[in-house]
C-alpha cells in the first residue's frame, strides 16, 4: 500500500465563519478517520492550506472531491510519493489557525507562497514545502510532549 501526502492552498469562495469551519472540521474528521486519511487544515483571511496523507488512491478520490467543491477554487496541489511513513498518525484532520499555532504565524505565510511559487519541474522548491510541513509536525510534537 503505497503512502501519498499531498498539499495545496486554495481560496473560500463562500463565507467560511466560526459555523462552516467547525461544520468542515466534524464533517472533514469523521470522513477521513473511515477512510484512514490525516493531515490538517489551515486557514486564514480566506485562504486555505491543506495537507493530506494516506493511501495514494484514497487521497486522489478526495482530493477530486475537494477540488469540485464549490466552496473555494484549489489552485496548486503537490504531491509527495517518498512518503515512508505518516506524518500525522494521530490527526484525522487537525485545523489550525494563528491562535491554535502560536509562533507558527510566519510560517503559514511561507506555506502559502511556496505552495503557490512552486513549479512542478523544481524539485527544490518542492523539497521547501516538504520541510514546512514537517516544521509543522515537529511543532505538534512538541506540543503534544508539553501537554502529556
Ligand atoms: C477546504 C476544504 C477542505 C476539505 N477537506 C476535506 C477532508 O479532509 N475530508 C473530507 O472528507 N472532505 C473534505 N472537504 C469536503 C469535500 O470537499 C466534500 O464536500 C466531501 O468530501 C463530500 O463527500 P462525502 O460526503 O462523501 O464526504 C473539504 C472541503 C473544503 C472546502
Amino acid at each position: 500500500m503505497a503512502l501519498r501526502g499531498l498539499v495545496y492552498v486554495s481560496e473560500a469562495r463562500t463565507e467560511f465563519g466560526r459555523p462552516e469551519l467547525l461544520a468542515l472540521e466534524e464533517h472533514a474528521t469523521r470522513r477521513n478517520r473511515e477512510r484512514e486519511l490525516t493531515g490538517y487544515l489551515w486557514f486564514d483571511e480566506g485562504q486555505f492550506v491543506q495537507y493530506v496523507e494516506g493511501e495514494a488512491e484514497t487521497v486522489e478520490a478526495l482530493i477530486r472531491r475537494i477540488e469540485d467543491d464549490p466552496r473555494h477554487d484549489v489552485l496548486h496541489v503537490l504531491r509527495d510519493d517518498e512518503l515512508g511513513e505518516r506524518r500525522f498518525p494521530d490527526w484525522s484532520m487537525q485545523f489550525l489557525t494563528r491562535r491554535s499555532f502560536h509562533g507558527l504565524e510566519t510560517l503559514l505565510a511561507d506555506h502559502i507562497v511556496f505552495v503557490e511559487s512552486v513549479r512542478p519541474q523544481d524539485v527544490e522548491s518542492h523539497q521547501t514545502v516538504w520541510r514546512i510541513v514537517d516544521r509543522v509536525r515537529d511543532q505538534q510534537r512538541r506540543l503534544a510532549a508539553q501537554a502529556g
